[in-house]
């Protein structure tokens, strides 16, 4: 930033004045890219947040910044912390971190557990948030739930955890960090995101689109019959975060919160492969239904990690769309991109 130039200085002024600022940690993938796009939303047209995100691997796109204008973006390594600093110059104190960065696929933290703990676990983060005056920034964690063992049906946020990977370790240690290190803290023990692509789409592959272009081949596909999820559809978890936010702007409290963050619906992977095809109109018989244990994946993989979500319910009044729904919002809303 120039800082001769008087329009930068204004704007920097009205930055440090803004009570708002959310910042979106790892906003270039998947859920980053849909909450900032919710953020900027919000509010009909005039965005009540001052909005700031990171990026890791490569500069952030250009469609998803023309998406969010007047919202900074900061290159950031969780790894080292190298980044934090030029944030609280040129943004300053954010009342809201959403951390969604993460080595988020499970095989990758096989390979790699070093690096998996260094990034899944966000002690950079966490020391930077100390670093500040007011330590009072609401830091909303994503989690998973991988965290559970996977040996009984809906799991509550009291049961103990037992990670199978690698992937569920880091994941419990960062909870453990952020709980024992943090006062104003929510943990959202996410299932498997699913909905519409990204603004600028996401290297990985999205699963109802997946399950969408496989079964549309015509050819019969296998799925696991015994491995159980709760999928949540994106939009609903990101009103489960923009609520936290909402609250903690309105009302102030300090909340130390763990949530399971599922769908209502414990579903096999044929469950939902046959809720692409009957909303597609395929035909079910090319769903093959195989055990999980028939294949290789190079992690293990729990296999019934479905999850209780009364506490979210209760607390925030959330009710998340059926995964029936869920998959016809997709697809529709896909179909008009
Ligand atoms: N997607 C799911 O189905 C699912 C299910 C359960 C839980 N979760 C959890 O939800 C969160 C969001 O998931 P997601 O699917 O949106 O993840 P994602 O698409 O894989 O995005 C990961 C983000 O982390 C950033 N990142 C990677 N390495 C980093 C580093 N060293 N320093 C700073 N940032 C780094 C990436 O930046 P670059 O792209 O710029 O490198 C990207 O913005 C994660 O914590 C994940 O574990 C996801």
């Amino acid at each position: 930033m120039n800082q001769n130039c008087k329009s930068c200085k204004l704007q920097e002024n009205k930055r440090e004045m803004s009570k708002n600022k959310v910042l979106v940690v790892g906003g270039t993938g998947y859920l980053g890219q849909h909450l900032l796009q919710a953020f900027y939303a919000d509010g009909n047209g005039i965005s009540p947040y001052d909005l700031a995100f990171t990026h890791h691997s490569n500069l952030p796109p250009k469609p998803l910044l023309d998406s969010i204008p007047r919202s900074l973006a900061f290159q950031l390594d969780l790894k080292t912390g190298n980044g934090f600093e030029a944030i609280s110059n040129a943004f300053g104190q954010p009342v809201v971190v959403v951390n969604c960065a993460a080595v988020s696929v499970p095989r990758a933290c096989e390979i790699d557990p070093a690096a998996a703990h260094a990034i899944n676990v966000p002690s950079s983060l966490v020391q930077w948030l100390q670093s500040f005056k007011e330590k009072n920034t609401l830091l909303i964690h994503l989690s998973t739930d991988q965290v559970y063992e996977g040996e009984k049906s809906f799991y509550k946020e009291d049961d103990i955890v037992v990670p199978v990977n690698v992937y569920g370790k880091t994941k419990v240690a960062a909870e453990q960090f952020i709980s024992d290190n943090c006062s104003n803290y929510a943990i959202l023990r996410s299932s498997i995101i699913y909905g519409l692509q990204t603004v600028s789409p996401v290297p990985k592959s999205l699963p109802i689109q997946w399950i969408d272009g496989a079964l549309a081949k015509g050819e019969k596909v296998e799925f696991f019959h015994d491995e159980f999820r709760c999928p949540i559809y994106v939009k609903d978890l990101v009103n489960i975060i923009l609520a936290l936010t909402n609250q903690w702007i309105s009302e102030g409290k300090q909340i130390q919160l763990l949530l399971n963050t599922g769908g209502p619906d414990r579903l096999s992977r044929v469950q939902m492969a046959e809720a692409v095809a009957q909303f597609r109109g395929y035909d079910t018989s090319i769903i093959k239904s195989v055990s999980a244990s028939s294949v290789d994946r190079g992690v293990k993989s729990p296999p019934d990690i479905s999850m209780d979500i009364t506490r979210l319910v209760q607390t925030l009044r959330i009710n998340p769309v059926s995964f029936k729904d869920g998959v016809g919002l997709t697809l529709t809303a896909e179909a008009k991109q």
